[in-house]
């Protein structure tokens, strides 16, 4: 078949590299998304030529740079189809910058003693925590709803939880382990049914799924910038108004305000209101050329076409492995992504990690920060693979032979 992947490859400096003497095979993107030459060529300029405050002066270096971020800003609500007068996106340093804010906000305006928020078993470390956190504060507790064995997640399982004292349902779009797109959708519509509004983890799901904030009406949707080709140190909350003008500020300091006295401050305009200090304007900028390439890329039929053989290759493949499970595999394979966690029996998901690793073949292993899930599933961890559309059916051809070799050598 034709490789759509090599055009793409030449875009992502990173990929040229070697690692002992090998060409790399990156399949930790799950993690993190090498970036491509269009993003490190503006952060280069903005950091050595255009490098001024935002917000704050009149100079010309400092309109152009307020520009550049607002610019970025603009760039993420076309990606996700913000209707400007329904919800606005809030810049943040991350996913986890994201659902710390919401949750230490949220939490503030609208959780009692005795109320719920519900998320899933299959939720990353930063859509549990930060509601922990606030469920010791106020008083809440937290309500999980199992995934299947398949690693799906059944709309009946959570609608049998939507009782009046669930105050929000925090839920991914794709858990980073199980690589399978939730019914969001439904999810929304069951809880919105009940009066309930729904926060969406969009980390991986922005790279993977429809992330159409319209279409889905989730009430905030979450993502992190590295993971979709833009810097790290950014990342988004997108919120309807309505909840983001009842909420309190999360952060005090400059640009987040409209008036300060010591007697009493007033906030600034959202989303200022919730962006206290200088933001990373330079990475924030750059959601510019990473949502291009990411846009084109989210509508080539060859990208998608390539997407599911290679889906259909390691689900087939990896299974002729003696003693391999791979976790989050339904029998409907359009809906998993080309992200596959799986552990062989004697084996240690590190060990093989590691000898993968010697042959120049990088994929992630452990907890994947979602340990109540993986603990589930397996008490050694995991080792997870993910691609993205620069990676070639090649590629996965090499991992599984480099898992077979790594596999022999352990056993
Ligand atoms: C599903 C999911 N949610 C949240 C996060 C947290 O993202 P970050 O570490 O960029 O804040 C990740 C990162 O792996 C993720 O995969």
């Amino acid at each position: 078949m034709s490789n759509p992947a090599s055009d793409i490859r030449n875009q992502f400096p990173g990929l040229q590299n070697t690692v002992y003497g090998r060409p790399l095979i990156y399949l930790d993107n799950a993690a993190t998304a090498q970036r491509p030459a269009g993003v490190l060529a503006l952060q280069a300029q903005l950091g050595e030529r255009e490098n001024a405050n935002i917000h704050r002066a009149v100079h010309k270096l400092s309109v152009d740079a307020t520009n550049r971020y607002e610019a970025g800003r603009s760039a993420v609500e076309r990606f996700l189809n913000v209707d400007p007068a329904v919800g606005c996106v809030v810049f943040t340093s991350g996913a986890t910058a994201a659902f710390n804010l919401l949750a230490t906000c949220f939490s503030a305006r609208y959780l009692q003693k005795g109320d719920q928020i519900l998320i899933s078993e299959a939720e990353h470390h930063s859509n549990i925590v930060p509601w922990q956190l606030a469920c010791e504060r106020t008083g809440a507790e937290l309500v999980v709803v199992p995934v299947e064995e398949d690693g799906t997640l059944s709309v009946a399982e959570v609608e049998k939880r939507l009782t009046n004292r669930v105050k929000l349902v925090s839920i991914a779009q794709i858990s980073n382990v199980l690589g399978v797109v939730n019914p969001v959708r439904e999810i929304i519509a069951a809880a919105h049914a009940k009066g309930i509004p729904v926060a969406v983890d969009g980390a991986q799901g922005v790279v993977h799924a429809a992330c159409d904030v319209q279409a889905l009406d989730c009430d905030f949707y979450i993502f992190s910038g590295h993971k979709i080709y833009a810097p790290t140190g950014t990342g988004i909350l997108y919120g309807k108004r309505r909840f983001l003008e009842e909420m309190p500020p999360y952060m005090g300091g400059g640009d987040m305000v409209d008036t300060v006295s010591f007697a009493r401050t007033t906030y600034n305009t959202l989303p200022l209101k919730y962006e206290a200090g200088t933001p990373n304007f330079t990475g924030q900028a750059c959601f510019v050329p990473a949502l291009e390439l990411a846009d084109t890329l989210r509508y080539s039929a060859e990208v998608k076409a390539q997407e599911r053989a290679i889906v259909a290759y390691l689900a087939e493949e990896l299974l002729r492995i003696d003693g391999l499970r791979i976790f989050g595999l339904p029998d409907d394979l359009s809906t998993k992504i080309p992200l596959f966690s799986l552990a062989v029996e004697g084996t240690h998901p590190s060990d093989l990690a590691q000898i993968l690793d010697k042959l120049g073949i990088a994929v992630r292993s452990g907890w994947m920060c979602a340990e109540p899930l993986v603990r589930r599933f397996s008490d050694r961890g995991m080792l997870r693979a993910s691609f993205l559309p620069y990676n070639t059916m090649a590629e996965a051809e090499a991992f599984v032979a480099g898992l077979q070799r790594a596999v022999k050598m352990l056993k």
